[in-house]
């Protein structure tokens, strides 16, 4: 009964960014994202009816409280299907440079997904395991497919519509996404927190919503006919459109620190010089500058002047769940 599962980070161009049910994760909105090769976590799942509680190992640490409650009650949804009550032993390994706040949710809950139902000898389908992902983290409903994802809201109540399908593999087009690192310190309003507020107090809530019909298709196109342009302009204006939704909340908040609006402006003068890059940015200070491969070393070694940039990873588009041998 132990069975060990992979599963890359993604990073949303058309954000996900709001709620309309908070228990099942139920977004107010699709979202349209690239699977990363570079970032990743690996978790074994070993279920065993001898013990008495969950046992989760984080990098080779045992933690409790809150983190453990997490996997726990994520268990539970799958203790449940299957209608088995032993506990399981969970030891995973992130890939992911977490210090730095690269979101290491959706890799870590896609992995947990898989891992756990196939120890249980789960039939399940990808559109399942993105079901079961989701109720983890939101954005690891993305995270089971490789290369360019779309996640569905979905219409009905208990959520088993809402979850991603592929819209074209990691093979299909090769971008580069450089993850750029420019504070180490942890976030301040979690996007949990920050979704609520925005939703419930932000007069722009219903602005973001009303233009993301628009953006998804945009968005949708481009990646069918490989438009870098296009796709770049949309996926950038839709994360201004995300963050200035919170300048509206009561209290207002702003994820950017000066060194994230340094990189914003760089990027930006890199297209007035006719060099194609885009940003966009999460619940946190780190951009990421999305370009076509011919072009990410110079766009690497111009943001690597910049005094605030600490490191920059270069990622391209990255595989789905992947199954390992334990
Ligand atoms: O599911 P979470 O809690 O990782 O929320 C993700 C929210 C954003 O990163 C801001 C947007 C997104 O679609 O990934």
């Amino acid at each position: 009964m132990k069975a060990t599962a992979r599963a890359h980070t993604n990073i949303a161009l058309i954000k996900y960014w709001g709620k309309r049910d908070e228990q099942l994760f139920l977004p107010m909105n699709n979202s349209i994202s690239i699977t990363l090769d570079r970032f990743y976590t690996t978790t074994s799942v070993t279920f065993r009816d001898d013990l008495q509680a969950d046992v989760f190992v984080l990098d080779g640490k045992e933690l409790g409280g809150d983190e453990l409650g997490k996997i726990s009650r994520f268990l539970d949804l799958v203790r449940r299907t299957a209608n088995y009550r032993g506990f399981a032993i969970v030891d995973s390994l992130n890939d992911v440079p977490t210090a730095a706040g690269f979101a290491s949710s959706a890799s870590g809950f896609a992995a947990l997904a898989a891992a756990s139902t196939k120890a249980l000898g789960f039939d399940i389908s990808n559109e399942g395991l993105s079901i079961l992902a989701r109720q983890g983290s939101g954005s690891a409903s993305r995270s089971i497919y490789g290369g360019y994802a779309e996640w569905h809201k979905g219409v009905r109540q208990d959520g088993t519509d809402s979850f991603a399908t592929q819209i074209m593999p990691e093979s299909f087009w090769d971008l580069s996404v450089l993850s750029v690192m420019v504070e180490a310190k942890q976030k301040k309003v979690l996007s949990r927190e920050g979704m609520r507020r925005t939703v419930e107090t932000s007069p722009f809530y219903t602005g973001w919503l009303d233009s993301l019909e628009s953006d998804l298709s945009s968005a949708r196109e481009a990646i069918h006919t490989q438009d870098f342009e296009r796709l770049g302009t949309v996926l950038e204006r839709n994360a201004m459109k995300m963050h200035a939704t919170t300048l509206g909340a009561q209290p207002p908040f702003l994820y950017w620190t000066g060194a994230t609006i340094d990189v914003m402006q760089a990027v930006q003068e890199m297209r007035e010089n006719g060099i194609l890059a885009y940003f966009t940015i999460d619940a946190g200070p780190n951009v990421k500058v999305i370009c076509q491969p011919a072009d990410e070393d110079v766009v690497k070694m111009r943001l690597l002047q910049l005094e605030c940039v600490r490191n920059i990873f270069p990622c391209h588009p990255g595989p789905g769940i992947q199954y390992l041998n334990t």
